[in-house]
């Protein structure tokens, strides 16, 4: 008999459900609530009503989409954290409802775990490689940086970890100031293409193990802003490009130089890199080349699978029923989640 898993995922600004049968991807739906960008950030309250108002229809999408009738669904897998309580509270409670209705097993999956289980995702189009276990994960979003030792689908320990901002934070907060809009990271990444990412020197973290932190980068590029603006008025619109090269290349410098150090400590082959920031044409470009250096094994996600998904919820929820790791009808939100 078939295992077909219901995914919803609800933790920040984009409501999403997808359907994973026998590990195969069959439908993977996403409403983006573009009510943010006015506000040049994500609104908590804003993103739980439009929750609201999306989650419906777009289970009901995907459900249509994979041609699977709720009847035949095997679990709900949902996330139940971290991220936004009031995004949180509009899945888990739709899927409590859901799972209940049909009378079968809830599963609760780590969004972190989630992006990096996006690794193991196969279409009906397309089955890719998938990472051998022991493997390191990047996980670079907009709310995390971390490099993970990822031993089995669900047994994860996270090596470092930003101390301060997270990767794809530091990139939005620069693109902010410089007023190129929200969120950040896709423009500046579309700028950096024409760039000369040695225009610029921005601060380096000197901080200890696997850790990360890209406060200093910020805050040194708010001081040579200060400095360019006081001279030039102009000098961010005429220069905008050499800017969005030289800060991309400090974030993929500062993300690689301590990935590197942890996939030489840990003599691992397979390393893979996950979350938002993960689209990033320079760092999945470093992703290559170390791959040519150092004989490493890449995997880079597909691009609908870097932002947040149900696809990757639906697939780490796959493995957990499978190992019958079911959760009960009174399970709370996390705000707050680690990879334990
Ligand atoms: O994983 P994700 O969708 O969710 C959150 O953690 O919220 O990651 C969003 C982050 C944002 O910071 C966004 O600017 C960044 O991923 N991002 C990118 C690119 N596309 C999205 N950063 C750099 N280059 C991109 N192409």
């Amino acid at each position: 008999m078939s295992t077909i898993i219901l995914g919803i995922e609800s933790s920040c600004d984009d409501t999403s459900a997808a359907v994973i049968k026998d590990g195969v991807l069959l439908s993977n739906i996403i409403a983006s609530q573009k009510v943010h960008e006015a506000y040049g950030g994500v609104v908590p309250e804003l993103a739980s009503r439009a929750h609201q108002q999306n989650i419906v229809p777009v289970v009901d999408a995907a459900l249509k989409q994979a041609n699977v009738e709720s009847k035949d669904l095997s679990a709900v897998a949902f996330t139940r954290g971290p991220g936004l309580m009031g995004s949180l509270l509009v899945g888990v409670s739709f899927a409590k409802g859901f799972a209940r209705s049909l009378g079968i097993p809830l599963v609760d999956v780590n969004h972190l775990k989630g992006h990096v289980s996006a690794h193991f995702i196969d279409t009906p189009d397309e089955k890719r490689m998938h990472p051998q276990f022991p493997f390191i994960c990047l996980l670079v979003s907009g709310g995390n940086s971390q490099i993970i030792l990822v031993k089995s689908h669900d047994e994860m320990e996270v090596l470092g970890q930003t101390i301060d901002d997270a990767a794809g934070e530091a990139i939005d907060k620069c693109a902010k100031v410089m007023g190129l809009g929200y969120p950040g990271g896709p423009i500046i990444d579309k700028l950096a293409r024409k760039g000369n990412p040695k225009a610029y020197q921005f601060a380096k973290p000197r901080v200890a193990n696997f850790d990360y932190s890209f406060s200093g980068l910020k805050t040194s590029f708010l001081y040579n802003l200060r400095k360019w603006v006081e001279e030039d008025a102009n000098f961010v619109e005429n220069h905008k490009e050499d800017i969005a090269a030289s800060i991309e290349a400090t974030v993929v410098d500062i993300l690689m130089d301590k990935l590197r150090k942890a996939v030489k400590e840990y003599n691992i082959k397979d390393v893979a890199v996950a979350g938002g920031v993960s689209a990033n044409s320079g760092l999945r470009q470093a992703f290559l080349d170390h791959g040519k250096r150092f004989g490493w094994n890449v995997y880079i996600p597909s691009f609908g699978f870097t932002t947040d998904n149900a696809a990757m919820i639906a697939m780490a929820g796959y493995y957990r029923f499978l190992d019958g790791d079911y959760c009960d009808i009174d399970a709370p939100a996390f705000a707050r989640m680690v990879i334990k």
